[in-house]
C-alpha cells in the first residue's frame, strides 16, 4: 500500500483528499492541530475503506510541529506522497492585522511547505520515486487581494513548485511536483478568517472533492500547475496575462470601507 502524508486533514480540502486518496487504496498520516478531529476522521476512514491511518498532530506554525513531522517523513516508513495543504488567510488588512498574526500566516503557508517539501524530496530523490503536491491558490497569480500577504504567500508556492518540480534534481529522480490552484472552494476557510461568504456569487464555488480529484489527476499526469474547473482556468489566464493596472482594479481590496 502506497502512503500519503496529508497537512490540514481534519477539515476541508485536506479531509476531501484524505477521502479520496483512502477510496484510491493509500494508507495515509494526517496532520493538524486537532487531535480529537484526526482521531475521527481515521475512525471514519476505517470504517469506510478500511484505511490504515497514523494520527500526527502538529502545530505547523512552530519548530516542533514542522520537526515532528519532518522527523516522521525522514526516519518512518516511507511516505509516497505529501500534500502540503494546510494553510490560512487572514480578512483584516494588512496594517490592521499585525505582524505576529502576519508571520503566522508565513509560517504556516510557507516555511512548513518548504521545511516539508525538503524533507520529503530528501528521502524521495534518494528512494527514486515519490510525489509533492501543494496547494497554493488562484489568488497567487496575481493582485487578487489588496492589502494580504495571503496571494503573496501562494505565489511563493506556485515559483517554489515549478522551479523545483521542473528541475533536473528532481525531475530526472523520478519524483513528481505539482501546484494545486483551487479558486473559491466551499470548506471552512472563510469562517475560520470571518472571510463574509457572500461574495462570489454561488456558481463560483467549487466542490471540495472535485478540486481534489483534479489535483490528483494532474499530479499523476505529471502538469506542473493544475487549476481545476474552466471558471478558474479563465480567471488564472485573466491574472496572468492582463496589465496589472487592469486586475488591480478588479481586485478583492480588504482595506477598502466596504470591508470595514
Ligand atoms: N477554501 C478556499 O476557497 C481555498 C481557495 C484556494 C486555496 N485554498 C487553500 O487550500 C488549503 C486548505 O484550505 P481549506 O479551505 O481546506 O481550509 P480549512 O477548511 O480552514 O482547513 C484548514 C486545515 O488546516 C489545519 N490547520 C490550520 N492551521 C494549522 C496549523 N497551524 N498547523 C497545522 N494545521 C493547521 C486545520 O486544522 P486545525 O485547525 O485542527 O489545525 C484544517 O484541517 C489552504 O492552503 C488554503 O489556502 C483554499
Amino acid at each position: 500500500m502506497p502512503t500519503a502524508l496529508v497537512t490540514g486533514a481534519s477539515a476541508g480540502l485536506g479531509r476531501a483528499f484524505a477521502k479520496v486518496l483512502a477510496e484510491q487504496g493509500y494508507d495515509l498520516i494526517l496532520v493538524a492541530r486537532s487531535e480529537s478531529d484526526l482521531k475521527e476522521r481515521a475512525e471514519d476512514l476505517y470504517r469506510a475503506y478500511g484505511t490504515d491511518t497514523e494520527v500526527l498532530p502538529a502545530d505547523l506554525t512552530t519548530d516542533d510541529g514542522c520537526a515532528a513531522v519532518t522527523s516522521r517523513i525522514r526516519t518512518g516508513p516511507p511516505v509516497d506522497l505529501l500534500v502540503n495543504n494546510a494553510g490560512i488567510g487572514h480578512e483584516r488588512p494588512f496594517l490592521d492585522t499585525g505582524a505576529a498574526a502576519e508571520e503566522r500566516l508565513l509560517d504556516l503557508n510557507v516555511r512548513a511547505v518548504l521545511r516539508l517539501t525538503d524533507a520529503a524530496l530528501s528521502v524521495m530523490t534518494a528512494r527514486g520515486s515519490g510525489s509533492v503536491l501543494n496547494v497554493a491558490s488562484v489568488a497567487g497569480l496575481g493582485p487578487a487581494w489588496l492589502s494580504s500577504t495571503y496571494p503573496a504567500s501562494k505565489a511563493w508556492i506556485i515559483a517554489f513548485t515549478e522551479s523545483l518540480g521542473a528541475s533536473h534534481q528532481v525531475k530526472s529522480a523520478g519524483v513528481r511536483m505539482t501546484a494545486l490552484l483551487p479558486g473559491y472552494t466551499r470548506t471552512e476557510f472563510h469562517q475560520r478568517a470571518g472571510i463574509p461568504t457572500s461574495f462570489p456569487p454561488p456558481w463560483l464555488w467549487l466542490d471540495a472533492e472535485r478540486v481534489v480529484r483534479r489535483g490528483l489527476r494532474d499530479l499523476a499526469a505529471g502538469r506542473v500547475l493544475s487549476v481545476p474547473s474552466l471558471r478558474y482556468k479563465v480567471a488564472a489566464w485573466g491574472l496572468r496575462h492582463l496589465p496589472r493596472p487592469v486586475s488591480r482594479l478588479v481586485a478583492w481590496d480588504l482595506s477598502a470601507p466596504a470591508h470595514s
